[in-house]
Formats: structure tokens, C-alpha cells, sequence
């Protein structure tokens, strides 16, 4: 992990490779670009000649730009990266009228330091107000730094000529870097970046390289290996303990399934929660084959597994007073002599019967088996996170995840992953969409029989929600498109895993321990 440090030495003064500096979108008169708060030692140091410069250089100050430019001497830093902000907001920012958000400085964080590769210590002296407003700044300052420092190490044999290493050392101006708080802050970020590293490494694996035995054991070793207590049933325990869902979809692959229970019981905790992820190590869509097209991206079917084994492991660091269990099924959906098919009728743990009509809703599958599991622990609150349809990608996007469940958890979950730059919105759970599921021989079907596409993210959720606990709050997190990048790097995501929604999990993690 790239080090980070806090220093209250002047910007101007800071003896590293870079200094980042914020710059606003000129207001509308035909102005140039403003510098934001942060910059002002700086700037003096151009005699206030750099608004001018950079405008001359070509920038605009809009968000995600990056404007590099020598100093020659004026500073002590060799180069000055102006990161683009935005217009001054007139309102909704940090803390007040003139702050942005903290998802933009986040964003123009991890933009700067990416473009900063080949650097070694690059310091940002970006606009964080007094108060409450500066901590939540930092934090979002700390973790883009940080995150724009993160690099998948790939699989290639030789060095790639051109190739620039990540930035070596981050170092993040503050008002006083002996503040307590402001320690904590990087302390933190620290810890929540290097859990969404470890989520998009796994994420990014090939899939040969990650099959349910293989992530078991990586997901043991480093949760045992952060002090948690770890059980992991192979598929001999998953017979004897009738979890049917689990084994259809994954006694189809001759690497077998595995179920990994991780817990984390701090003393003094009162409330205590549970985790739930989808770990399909591949999902070739079964019997129901994929298309060959953009059907390698399936590797990332284990995105929510990744990212609740990485929180369980950040909780060990950042210590909440909230007991929390993780529940991770794993299986590969493959096509064999012994892969389940369409018409199977499954007997799930906990007994329900389930009619399977697509053997490409092998998400729900081993969910079921999961919640049900989950539930027998009677926690206060349950969250499943699941790549589970493409209805979600089609009706949300690729950012914004979709929300299924009890609506009071549902609007926590959407405001906490608000607060860390993870939207995700609320769905309905409608009657007529689980009606559509009702089987002619078994309890459920797996899906509509009509193989109506239509609302089909809200028959994954109408489908779970038939295994929650009779008065459980629960909420599903429907992260098919926000889990993984495809495009070119952008803001704090790199190309592959994103880690969504590990942020919002330990948010509200955090809520629960506040709040109850
Ligand atoms: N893993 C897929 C969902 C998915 C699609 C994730 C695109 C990420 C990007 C899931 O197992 C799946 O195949 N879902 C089906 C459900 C259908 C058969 C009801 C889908 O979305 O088509
Ligand atoms: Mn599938
Ligand atoms: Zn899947």
C-alpha cells in the first residue's frame, strides 16, 4: 500500500515531486479558471500570475481535468498539477456555500494522482473548510489520493515500455498535522482503501486463477490472518448440511463449492449484522449459455463476496462496536455432466423448493441458501450484496446500484452510500412480479415462466425475499453494474473492480454503531 502522510508545512515550501492544487471553473463571464482555497502560498509564489497560466495552457477548471505545469524555482516542488473542481457551488458542498463535495474532491483526488504516475511523492493541497466539513474532506481527499495510486499487477511477462509506476507517497496538507482527528482520518483511509484494493485484485483475477476452493482459501487465509474467525464448508459439509442451492450451481464445475462463514465479535457490541455476498467465481450462464461477447467480464460474479470479505477485514482495523458475520457462498456455474438444468426441482437449505427454469439465475441460488443460513444467527439486520441481474444495469446504470427490501434499511443503505460516493436507489418488491414466480410443481420458480424479461431485477429481490426471516429487516444491494469498470480509468476507478459497495457497507457499519 502507498503510504500516506499529513504535513502543515506551507504548499509552497512542500519539498515533494508534485503539489496538487484545485482549480474552479471560471463563473461565467468569460473569466478564467479560479484557484480554490489551498492554493492561495502557492499562487503567490506566481506573483499571481497562475490563474493566468493555466488558462493559457488550456485549462478549464471542469471536473476530472488535470493541467501540469514546471515551476522552475518558484516553488519547491518541480511541477504543480491544477486538478479541475467544478464552479464555485453555491450550495450542498462540504460544509457550506463555496465547498465542494466531498465525492468531487474525492474524484479530482484519485485524477491527480494518476496522472501523476512516475512521480514519487506527490502532497495535495486541496479545499477542505474548518470544523466538521474539513474531516470529511480529508477523509474524501485521503481516499481518492490513495485510490488513484491503485493498479491491478496484471499478468503481463514483460515490462511495458512507457508504463509509469503509481505515485510512491501521498502526503495530504492540512491546517495541523498533529490534529488528532485529522490522523485518524488518514489512518482510516488508509484502511478503507487498501480493503477496496484487495476487493478489486480478487475482482480482477482471472477466473482460472479464482475458482471456489482457491477463494476460499485466500479469503480464509487473510481474514484468519487479521485475527477473524473463520469457518469454510466444503462440499462434503454443504451435502450433510443441505444446502441444495449452493450444490446445484456448483457441483456443475469440477472446482467445487464452498460456503465461508467469517465473524468478527468485538466486546460490547449490541447490535449485530449480517453480510451477505455472491461469490460465483465464473458465471457462464449454465445450460442458459452467455454469449461469447463481454461474457469474460463474468469473472466479476464474485464482486460482492470480494467486497463483504474485504470489510470484514477492515473491521478489524477500524474496530466498531457492532457485531458483524459474513456469509459467503461459492460456486462456478459451469456446463457438465453434473451442472443442474432447467426443470431441476432444488431442494434449498432450510427446505423450500425451488423450480429452476434458467440456469443462468444461479445468483439466487446460492444466496438463498446464504440468507436462510444467516437468518438461523438471528442478527438485527441483514445486507446482501449480489452482481444478480442485468435488469439492474439496463434500469440503473452502471453507477447507481438498486435497492430491494425493507424500505427504512433501504433508505439507510441509500443514504450512507450517498455519503461515500456509492449511489444506489430504491426498487419496488410488487406482488404481481412475485405471482409471475409462482411454480406448477414446487414452492417458487426461480424466475417468471413466461421468461418475461420484464422488471427482472425485481424478480431477484421478490425471489430473496422469500428467504429472509419472517421480520428481519433486510435490503439487497443489486450491484451488477457498479461493480465493475469496462471503460478507460476515470475518477478513483480504475479499469476492473471497483469494490462497490464496501464503502457504503462499513458507512453503515459505522451508522449501525452510532446509531443502533
Ligand atoms: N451475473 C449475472 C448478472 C450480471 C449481468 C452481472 C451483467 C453483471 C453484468 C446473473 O447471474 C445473471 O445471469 N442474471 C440473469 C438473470 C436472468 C436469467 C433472470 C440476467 O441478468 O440476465
Ligand atoms: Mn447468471
Ligand atoms: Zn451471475
Amino acid at each position: 500500500m502507498t503510504p500516506i502522510s499529513l504535513s502543515d508545512t506551507d504548499p509552497a515550501e512542500l519539498a515533494v515531486d508534485a503539489i496538487v492544487v484545485g482549480l474552479h471553473a471560471a463563473d461565467g463571464d468569460g473569466g478564467r479558471p479560479l484557484l480554490a482555497p489551498g492554493a492561495e502560498s502557492v499562487a503567490a509564489a506566481f506573483e499571481g500570475k497562475l490563474a493566468e497560466t493555466l488558462a493559457l495552457l488550456g485549462a478549464t477548471g471542469s471536473p476530472g481535468e488535470v493541467t501540469k505545469l514546471a515551476t522552475l524555482g518558484t516553488v519547491s516542488a518541480p511541477v504543480i498539477a491544477a486538478v479541475g473542481l467544478g464552479p464555485v457551488p453555491s450550495d450542498g458542498g462540504v460544509e457550506s456555500p463555496g465547498w465542494v463535495t466531498t465525492e468531487t474532491l474525492r474524484r479530482a483526488a484519485a485524477s491527480a494522482v494518476r496522472s501523476l504516475a512516475g512521480a514519487g511523492k506527490v502532497a495535495l493541497a486541496l479545499p477542505a473548510p474548518d470544523g466538521d466539513g474539513g474531516a470529511s474532506a480529508l477523509r474524501a481527499i485521503a481516499e481518492g489520493a490513495l485510490l488513484g495510486t491503485y493498479r491491478f499487477a496484471g499478468y503481463k511477462t514483460k515490462p511495458q515500455p512507457g508504463r509509469r509506476n503509481p505515485v510512491k507517497a501521498v502526503v495530504v496538507h492540512v491546517a495541523d498535522a498533529g490534529d488528532k482527528a485529522a490522523k485518524a482520518e488518514a489512518k482510516r483511509a488508509a484502511v478503507v482503501v487498501a480493503a477496496v484494493a484487495r476487493a478489486r485484485d480478487w475482482i480482477n483475477t482471472a477466473p482460472n486463477d479464482l475458482r471456489p476452493p482457491s477463494f476460499a482459501a485466500e479469503v480464509a487465509a487473510a481474514a484468519a490472518g487479521a485475527g477473524l474467525e473463520v469457518e469454510v464448508l466444503d462440499e462434503k459439509a454443504l451435502k450433510k448440511g443441505g444446502f441444495g442451492g449452493i450444490l446445484a450451481v456448483g457441483m456443475g464445475s469440477e472446482a467445487l463449492p464452498r460456503f465461508v462463514k467469517i465473524t468478527y465479535a468485538p466486546k460490547g457490541a449490541t447490535k449485530k449484522v449480517a453480510l451477505i455476498g455472491k461469490g460465483i467465481t465464473f458465471d457462464t450462464g449454465g445450460y442458459a449459455v452467455k454469449p461469447a461477447q463481454g461474457m469474460w467480464e463474468m469473472k466479476s460474479d464474485m464482486s460482492g463476496a470480494a467486497a463483504v470479505a474485504s470489510t470484514m477485514i477492515a473491521l478489524t482495523a477500524l474496530k466498531p462496536k457492532v457485531a458483524v458475520t459474513a456469509y459467503l457462498p461459492m460456486a462456478e456455474n459451469m456446463i457438465s455432466g453434473t451442472a443442474y438444468r432447467p426443470g431441476d426441482v432444488i431442494t434449498m437449505y432450510g427446505g423450500k423448493r425451488v423450480e429452476v427454469l434458467n440456469t443462468d439465475a444461479e445468483g439466487r441460488m446460492i444466496l438463498a441458501d446464504a440468507i436462510v443460513r444467516a437468518g438461523e444467527d438471528e442478527p438485527d439486520y441483514l445486507f446482501e450484496t449480489s452482481t444478480l441481474t442485468g435488469g439492474q444495469v439496463i434500469a440503473l446504470g452502471k453507477r447507481i446500484s438498486g435497492l430491494m427490501g425493507d424500505p427504512e434499511l433501504c433508505e439507510r443503505v441509500r443514504a450512507a452510500g450517498d455519503r461515500v460516493g456509492e449511489p444506489a436507489w430504491p426498487m419496488p418488491l410488487p406482488d404481481d412480479v412475485r405471482k409471475g414466480m409462482d411454480s406448477d410443481v414446487a414452492d417458487i420458480s426461480q424466475v417468471n415462466a413466461s421468461m418475461d424479461r420484464a422488471g427482472h431485477m425485481l424478480q431477484g429481490g421478490a425471489f430473496l425475499r422469500e428467504f429472509v426471516t419472517e421480520g428481519l429487516p433486510w435490503a439487497h444491494i443489486d450491484i451488477a453494474g457498479p461493480s465493475y469498470h469496462s471503460g478507460e480509468p476515470t475518477g478513483y476507478w480504475s479499469k476492473g473492480g471497483t469494490g462497490v459497495p464496501l464503502r457504503t457497507l462499513l458507512e453503515l457499519i459505522d451508522d449501525i454503531a452510532a446509531n443502533g
